[in-house]
């Protein structure tokens, strides 16, 4: 079986629920705590042994590219100022040359087309797909939970949790077939389910491990929901000539996408930092006081 080796990063969408945050800098780069979002969901990659990671960028997203290269003038600075502590978190981060590919999608046509477009720089090999916007946090990473599943089950593997029902009508949803290790066989898949219709309530929760073979059947996708080519749609069609699996996630997902998401992200976060937890809480106590006051 071939190893999980690349991961894709679609990183040009428009952001336009963070707009006028947006208009400039890419909703990738806002900062939860004191990390770029992006950052985040490298970092989870990077934990579950991949080993080349791959941007579908846009415009205005050159900035991404930026951070995940060396700023000489810096690193020179804090080391000529004894700042070994940041430097070293920096180096830590930081990819090693030829580690990281960009591409650029050129129309935002959705997330699907963002996918296809990285379709050369992927080549004929299994890969993961992480959406920035959803970020996580649990003792081991999602992404190494899938790929373990994926080294004994092989096909495809899709990451899901729970959610309201009543919300399912906002997500791609899976139906849930026989237990297979850590994970299970998904029986079908559904995008944005009509109120009541949802086959489960299991949402797809943005960490994917996909067969090339994705990439020809996004190739000739017409556009869908919203008019913009769908990534499930394709998956649907995937599943006809392949094993899907479902990985049950359990840790805690931020959907960074939305500004309540953000702004549960940067709490959560905060408050699992030994040297931000106690000023945070304190913030927070007297702050839904004086809500309530
Ligand atoms: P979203 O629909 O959540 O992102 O796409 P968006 O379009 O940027 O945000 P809003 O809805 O306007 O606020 C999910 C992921 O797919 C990427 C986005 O960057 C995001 O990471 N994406 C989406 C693309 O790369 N290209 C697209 O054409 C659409």
């Amino acid at each position: 079986m071939r190893k999980v080796r690349k991961a894709v990063f679609p990183v040009a969408g428009l952001g336009t629920r963070f707009l006028p945050a947006t208009k400039a800098i890419p909703k990738e780069m806002l900062t939860v705590v004191d990390r770029p979002v992006i950052q985040y969901v490298v970092d989870e990659a990077r934990e579950a042994g991949i080993e080349h990671f791959i941007f579908v960028t846009g415009r205005n997203k050159a900035v991404i590219e930026d951070h995940f290269d060396i700023q000489f003038e810096l690193y020179n600075t804090l080391a000529e100022r004894g700042k070994d502590e940041q430097l070293e978190r920096l180096r830590a981060l930081q990819p090693v040359p030829g580690q990281t590919s960009f591409t650029r999608q050129q129309e935002p046509l959705g997330l699907g087309h963002a996918v296809w477009c990285a379709r050369e720089l992927v080549g004929d090999e299994p890969f993961a797909l992480l959406l920035p916007d959803m970020i996580m946090h649990s003792q081991e990473s999602c992404l190494k939970g899938m790929v373990d599943l994926y080294d004994k089950s092989g096909g495809n593997v899709v990451a899901v949790q729970e959610c309201d029902p009543a919300e399912a009508h906002k997500y791609g949803i899976v139906a849930k077939g026989a237990e297979v290790g850590e994970g299970f066989e998904i029986t079908a898949m559904v995008e944005k389910p009509a109120k009541g219709t949802a086959p489960s309530n299991l949402y797809i929760n943005g960490r994917y491990i996909l067969q090339p073979e994705i990439f020809a059947i996004l190739e000739n996708q017409e556009r869908g929901a919203g008019g913009e080519i769908q990534l499930t749609d394709a998956m649907i069609r995937l599943g006809d000539s392949q094993k899907m699996f479902g990985f049950h996630y359990r840790g805690d997902t931020y959907d960074c996408g939305s500004p309540e998401g953000f702004v549960e992200a940067n709490l959560a976060f905060a408050l699992r930092r030994p040297e931000l937890r106690e000023v945070v809480e304190n913030v927070m106590a007297r702050l839904s006081g004086a809500s309530r006051g």
